[in-house]
């Protein structure tokens, strides 16, 4: 029988070849929001991994909603130049089948702050910091205190994620990823440890929620029909007070109500002060009860590292699709080695098939060693 890992996934219009995805990754490498040569050759590789679904880092819808300068954005031209530069070469290589998603984000109180091989704070008075906007004028841990957003802030974010998503669509990114967790914006309007707002945007969860339900709507009605959209969530503070997996689901259920399609779960990010169990598979169990509660197509993620533990979770029904994000640092090729252990014959790119394991006796002594 096929693994379950490699076979065809739908989620909304989009065919993918198989359910492995590249989980997104901020690589702090942009200038002033474009990408890079790095992003060149870090997309080019991702393409040919083997993964049926690329998403690119964490991008910002408006420039005040970069966490580094090194981030990158998608809010006008410059950059939209940028990726598709990026974007074109990673096509060109790329497996028959795999597709592209982007991860829109806005950091808010997270935003002006250091690359974490800088120490990952919040900017000093002379790096160039900016002013950072949140859902109450409360900062994460010691960095800047953020402004509350008034009602035409919030109405110019919601429609920074629309614009950025009809950029994307015009790259022919096919999967749009709206980012909701982490501590980041549309996470700290949702958590009523950082929102304290006595308005329609803050108190009882359908106030909190107000915010990331209104970008879902908002892209989901600007984007064509051949483009999936969906998000990631929290599929815990790791706080007494905070969001539980009960809030993921009625959250995932309220995004599919408004036409999403797929949730990938995460959880943390939103206060230092959050002790996490961290450990292989550790969000499992909450993609596993959004994915049977909510019944929306539920990526699971967070130190999945073998092909047999992905292959494991797809068996038991607790997720659809398995992000994984260190893995692919660490090897480039994972998606190729998956085939091999779980006993599939995977087309590579023919500039490689020499080093195909069916053809190069070579593989089992590199896979031992
Ligand atoms: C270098 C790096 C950058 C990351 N950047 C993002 C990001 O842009 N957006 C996001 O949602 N998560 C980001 N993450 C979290 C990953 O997407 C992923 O959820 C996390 O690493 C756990 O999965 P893993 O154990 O497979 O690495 C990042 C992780 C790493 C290691």
């Amino acid at each position: 029988m096929r693994p379950l890992l490699f076979s065809p996934l739908k989620v909304g219009p989009v065919e993918l070849p198989n359910r492995i995805a590249v989980a997104p990754m901020c690589q702090y490498s942009a200038h002033d929001g474009c990408a890079e040569d790095w992003h060149l050759q870090h997309w080019m590789n991702l393409a040919m991994s083997g993964a049926g679904l690329v998403t690119i880092e964490a991008t910002a819808v408006e420039r005040c909603g970069r966490i580094t300068h090194g981030c990158v954005g998608l809010y006008d031209d410059a950059t939209e130049r940028a990726m598709k530069r990026g974007l074109d070469a990673a096509r060109a290589v790329a497996l028959p089948g795999t597709k592209f998603a982007i991860q829109l984000a806005h950091a808010g109180r997270k935003a002006s702050s250091r690359r974490p091989w800088e120490n990952g704070q919040a900017l000093g008075p002379n790096e160039d910091p900016w002013k950072t906007v949140s859902a109450s004028a409360l900062p994460f841990n010691d960095w800047h205190v953020p402004e509350a957003l008034d009602e035409a802030g919030i109405e110019r974010i919601i429609k920074a994620f629309v614009d950025s998503a009809v950029r994307a669509e015009r790259l022919g990114i096919e999967v749009i990823e709206l980012h909701m967790t982490h501590g980041y914006l549309v996470h700290q309007f949702l958590s009523p440890i950082s929102n304290k707002r006595t308005d329609r945007w803050g108190g009882s969860y359908e106030n909190r929620a107000r915010f990331g339900l209104a970008i879902a709507e908002a892209v989901k009605a600007a984007v064509g029909r051949q483009t999936a959209v969906g998000a990631r969530i929290t599929g815990s503070d790791w706080m007494e007070e905070g969001l539980s997996v009960e809030d993921a689901v009625r959250f995932a259920s309220d995004l599919k109500a408004r036409g999403m399609d797929f949730a990938c779960v995460s959880s943390g990010g939103l206060d230092p002060k959050a002790r996490i169990n961290v450990g292989p598979g550790y969000q499992v169990a909450f993609a596993s009860e959004v994915k049977r509660r909510s019944g929306i197509v539920t990526r699971a993620v967070g130190m999945i590292v073998t092909p047999k533990q992905a292959e494991e979770i797809l068996q038991a029904g607790d997720a659809d699709q398995i992000a994984l994000g260190r893995a692919f640092l660490d090897n480039p090729r994972w998606g190729w080695h998956a085939a091999d252990e779980l006993g599939l014959d995977f087309p590579r790119p023919p500039q490689y098939d020499r080093a195909r394991p069916k053809v190069w006796p070579g593989a089992a002594l590199a896979r031992e060693a």
